[in-house]
C-alpha cells in the first residue's frame, strides 16, 4: 500500500530536496558552534547563519529591516511567547480573530491571570474576518492586534493587508501567525504594516522541524523584555542581556543543523515560483472540494466545512463524517488506505466554536506542493468506500 501524505498542515512532507543532506553535511562534517569558536569552520556556519536570515527579509519583503531584525526560535509558538509575555503589562489589551490557535490563545490566557485582557473580532460561520466588527472592541488601553494568517481547520485566509491598515489607522502594534502561509502565500511585512512576523520553518517553508522564528522592528523590539537569557558569545564582559539584536533574544546554542536545514529548504524556495506552488494547492483544494460534493451532493454522509470555493484559502479542507465517527475514519483511511489525515480540534477550539464543530472537531485533509489529483482521487474513493 502506498502511503498518502495529506496532514501537511501540520508539518510538510516530503521536506525540500536539499534539505536532508544539508542536516547530514553540517552534523557529519563539521558541527561546529557559532559565535564562540575562533576558526574558519565556525565562521563559515556563522556566514550560512547570516545568509538565511537575509533570505527570510527578502521572503517577507522586510526592506527596512536587517539581518539582525531576524531572530531564530524552535518554533512559531516559541516565538508567539516571547512577543506575547515580553511585550504586555498589566492593564494591555490585545485584539484576536474569533479562529485563533493556541499558539496565539494559550499565551494570552495565560496573561489574563496577570490583567492583560483580550477580545476576538468576530468571524462569520465560514472562518472569514468581520473586520468592520472591530473598532466596537477598541479601548484606551487596546496595544496590538495578533492574529493567524490563514487557518488550519478550515483554510481561511484573513485579509493581512486591510488588518494592516486597521492596525495603523488606530495607532496598535500588529503581529502576524504566518504558520499556515510562510512559503505558500506572498506576505509583505512593508506592506501589510507587520510589526512582527513570526514563522515555522517545518510547514510550508518546508524546512526541519524545530526550527522557527519572527521577524520584528526596531521599535517594537525595544519594547520586550526577553523571556530566555543566557550566554550569547557576545559581550561577555557583562552579565546583563545584551540589548542588541538577534543576541537579544538568541541565548544559548541555536538549532544550528535545523537552521541550516531551513537555508537550504529557502534555497529550494527560491528556485521556484511560489505563485506556482500557490495555484497548484489551490487547484488541489478545488478539486478535493468538488469532489466531496460529487460524491455527496446533499452532504448526507459528509458535511464540508467552512467556504467550498477558494476564494481567500489556502490548501485545508475540513469535513464531518455524519455517520462515522471522525477517529474511526482517520484510523481507517490510514490502516486500510495507507491515507494520513488528522482528526480532533486542531489545537483551535474557539475556531471550532465559530464553525459550529465544536467539541466534536473534524477530519482535516491538508495538501502540499507534491501531492497531486492521483492521491486525491484515491482518497476520494477511499471516502466513497467507507462512507
Ligand atoms: C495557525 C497556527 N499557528 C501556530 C501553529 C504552531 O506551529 P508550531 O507547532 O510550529 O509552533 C500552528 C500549527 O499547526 C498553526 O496552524
Amino acid at each position: 500500500m502506498n502511503k498518502i501524505y495529506l496532514d501537511q498542515a501540520s508539518t510538510s512532507f516530503p521536506k525540500a530536496p536539499s534539505v536532508a543532506q544539508a542536516v547530514y553535511d553540517y552534523l557529519a562534517g563539521s558541527a561546529v558552534n557559532v559565535n564562540r569558536g575562533g576558526y574558519r569552520a565556525a565562521y563559515s556556519v556563522e556566514e550560512q547563519i547570516f545568509e538565511t536570515r537575509e533570505q527570510l527579509l527578502k521572503l517577507f519583503h522586510f526592506t527596512s529591516g536587517k539581518g539582525k531584525n531576524v531572530i531564530f526560535t524552535e518554533n512559531i509558538t516559541a516565538s508567539l511567547n516571547v512577543l506575547l509575555k515580553g511585550l504586555l503589562k498589566p492593564g494591555d489589551h490585545v485584539l484576536v480573530t474569533a479562529m485563533e490557535h493556541n499558539a496565539v490563545m494559550r499565551p494570552l490566557v495565560q496573561l489574563e491571570k496577570h490583567g492583560i485582557s483580550f477580545d476576538r473580532i468576530p468571524c462569520a460561520s465560514d472562518g472569514s474576518l468581520l473586520l468592520d466588527k472591530a473598532t466596537a472592541l477598541l479601548r484606551p488601553e487596546t496595544k496590538l492586534v495578533v492574529c493567524l494568517h490563514a487557518s488550519n481547520v478550515c483554510g481561511t485566509v484573513m485579509p493581512a493587508q486591510e488588518i494592516g491598515d486597521f492596525c495603523k489607522e488606530h495607532g496598535l502594534l500588529f503581529i502576524l501567525d504566518t504558520a499556515q502561509t510562510a512559503g505558500t502565500i506572498n506576505i509583505d511585512m512593508e506592506k501589510c504594516h507587520i510589526d512582527a512576523l513570526a514563522f515555522t520553518g517545518h510547514k510550508g517553508l518546508r524546512g526541519p522541524q524545530g526550527t522557527g522564528g519572527f521577524l520584528i522592528r526596531n521599535k517594537l523590539a525595544a519594547q520586550i523584555e526577553p523571556l530566555i537569557s543566557g550566554g550569547t558569545g557576545s559581550a561577555s564582559h557583562s552579565e546583563e542581556v545584551p540589548a542588541f539584536l538577534p543576541d537579544r533574544f538568541e541565548p544559548g546554542t541555536p538549532n544550528i543543523p535545523g537552521i541550516l536545514g531551513l537555508h537550504a529548504a529557502l534555497c529550494d524556495l527560491e528556485k521556484q515560483s511560489m505563485e506556482e506552488i500557490r495555484q497548484h494547492e489551490l487547484m488541489l483544494t478545488q478539486y478535493f472540494i468538488d469532489g466531496i460534493l460529487n460524491l455527496d451532493p446533499e452532504e448526507k454522509f459528509l458535511r464540508i466545512i467552512g467556504k467550498k470555493n477558494i476564494e481567500n484559502r489556502c490548501a485545508v479542507v475540513s469535513v464531518q463524517t455524519l455517520h462515522m465517527d471522525m477517529a474511526q475514519a482517520a484510523f481507517e483511511l490510514d490502516s486500510t488506505y495507507g491515507i494520513m489525515t488528522r482528526v480532533g480540534l486542531h489545537c483551535a477550539p474557539n475556531a471550532h466554536k465559530t464553525l459550529g464543530t465544536y467539541p466534536e472537531g473534524t477530519l482535516r485533509f491538508s495538501f502540499g506542493p507534491e501531492n497531486t489529483k492521483q492521491e486525491l482521487d484515491i482518497a476520494l474513493d477511499a471516502l466513497s468506500a467507507l462512507l
